[in-house]
């Protein structure tokens, strides 16, 4: 079990460099699959789901080691094409080897995908999407089975912009005979990463960031270096928890265009936000005012993973700041956790209505979620006292040496592993990093 331990009230101020994004890495482990040489991917996290999908990848018979910041692939030894549930059940990314194994092997078998519990998680249009492809898949008691078949092309209209449907039905595409169209696509910056790094492994494929994206051919290439963009959400944590704590940081190596509606919301708030190339400067007070209402939306409009983060800023800005959640059923988890502290927030449907507080006090929560988990820490950064988040490794899934990079921004917080031994209770604290 992890323990983040947070003395909070600590005003954060100075630089700090913007991880790699974790949910643009995970896509392009997979489509590391569909090069029969050397894939390097630079600038990838440390992280639990990175290490989820190596595992995956050494078990299918592939090469793949993490060195610093840098990955090493080589996927030429295949030799299965399928994937047992204890490793399919460690993250939800796991279901995207699905268009990776039918684009190199023809067939696959799987499970259903772990992952974040944000309500129902169905993969229907990933399914459908890959049938539209000639995908023979059956599907039973959780187990997926793809049977060898040929892939054609065909145009996949997608109900729903879903990200990971999208990003399956472009993996196979690459590897079906003709052209194929992904109407309706998802337009979020991940998708464009995973189409540059296809076009880097060979792939002839245009239209990522529109609702089109088109796929005509693939001449893999054997030998490939690609370099993953900056992690929306992971900077998006850290501006939220400058805005609640007060204090000035900038975020380096980052792309401010791509969560600009989250610094809206901290503008509108009263947080100065500037924007230079690949730098963000927050400048909060500490004294924020509530924002009247935000609601989350596939991109371009607000991340819904960005919607605990800004919560947790928010709950002691004068006022009454609404949220609407329209991607994921429940995705208030954090909810209960954070009244803890104090906070003033009632949840109806898919609303969820935050009344400012003056203070928040220490209390033991429990994380929930990834995105949820760092929303209780933020708000134990803004509490009185000591907040301890226990957690099953929820937040470590997603963000890269996080408590590394609040101290060095002047946050005090600790990071332990507690367990049980011999009946004992015993702590270690983790190395400072
Ligand atoms: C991706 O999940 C991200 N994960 C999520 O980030 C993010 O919250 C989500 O996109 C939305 O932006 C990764 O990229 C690894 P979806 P994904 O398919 O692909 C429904 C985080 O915190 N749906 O766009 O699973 C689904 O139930 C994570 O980093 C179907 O109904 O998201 C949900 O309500 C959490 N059927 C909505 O669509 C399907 O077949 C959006 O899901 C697929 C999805």
């Amino acid at each position: 079990m992890e323990v983040w331990r947070i003395r909070g009230g600590k005003r954060l101020e100075g630089e700090c460099t913007v991880q790699g994004s974790k949910n643009a890495s995970l896509p392009i482990l997979a489509a590391s699959l569909l090069c029969p040489g050397t894939v390097e991917l630079r600038r990838v996290p440390r992280l639990r789901d990175v290490d989820a999908a190596l595992q995956i990848l050494r078990h299918l018979g592939c090469r793949a080691e993490q060195r610093g910041d840098r990955v090493y692939i080589n996927a030429s030894g295949l030799s299965q094409c399928s994937i047992p549930h204890a490793l399919m059940e460690q993250m939800r990314s796991s279901v995207i080897f699905m268009g990776a194994l039918l684009a190199r092997c023809g067939e696959a078998g799987l499970s259903l995908p772990g992952g974040c519990q944000l309500g129902k998680r169905p993969i229907d249009l990933h399914l459908a999407a890959l049938r539209t492809l000639g995908a023979d898949i059956e599907e039973q008691d959780g187990e997926i089975r793809c049977r060898p078949a040929k892939l054609h092309g065909g145009t996949i209209q997608l109900p729903f912009p879903s990200v990971g449907a999208t990003e399956n039905a472009m993996l196979a595409a690459c590897a079906a005979r003709g052209e194929t169209l992904i109407r309706g696509a998802a337009r979020e910056p991940e998708i464009q990463a995973l189409q540059q790094a296809l076009r880097t492994m060979g792939a002839e494929i245009t239209g990522a960031g529109t609702d089109t994206v088109r796929i005509s051919g693939f001449h893999p290439k054997s030998h490939v270096c690609i370099r993953i963009p900056p992690d929306r959400i992971a900077a998006a944590t850290l501006a939220c928890a400058c805005a609640g704590t007060g204090g000035k940081i900038c975020l380096k190596g980052t792309d401010p265009q791509q969560f600009s509606t989250v610094l809206y919301f901290l503008n509108q708030a009263g947080c100065d936000i500037i924007t230079q190339n690949d730098r963000v400067t927050v400048c909060s007070d500490g004294k924020l005012r509530a924002v009247g209402q935000i609601a989350t939306a596939p991109y371009p409009g607000f991340p819904t993973d960005a919607q605990p983060v800004l919560m947790a800023a928010l709950l002691k800005a004068e006022g009454e700041s609404v949220f609407t959640e329209n991607i994921f059923e429940s995705r208030y988890r954090q909810v209960p956790q954070l009244r803890k502290l104090g906070a003033r927030i009632q949840v109806s449907g898919r609303e969820a209505r935050v009344q400012g507080v003056s203070q928040l006090h220490g209390a033991l929560l429990d994380a929930t979620d990834l995105r949820g988990g760092a929303a209780m820490i933020l708000a134990g950064l803004m509490a009185e006292g000591e907040t301890r988040v226990r957690d099953e490794g929820h937040v470590t899934r997603g963000y890269e040496n996080f408590d590394g990079c609040l101290r060095t921004l002047g946050a005090d917080l600790l990071l332990t592993h507690e367990g049980e031994k011999h009946g004992l209770s015993v702590q270690i604290s983790q190395a400072i990093r």
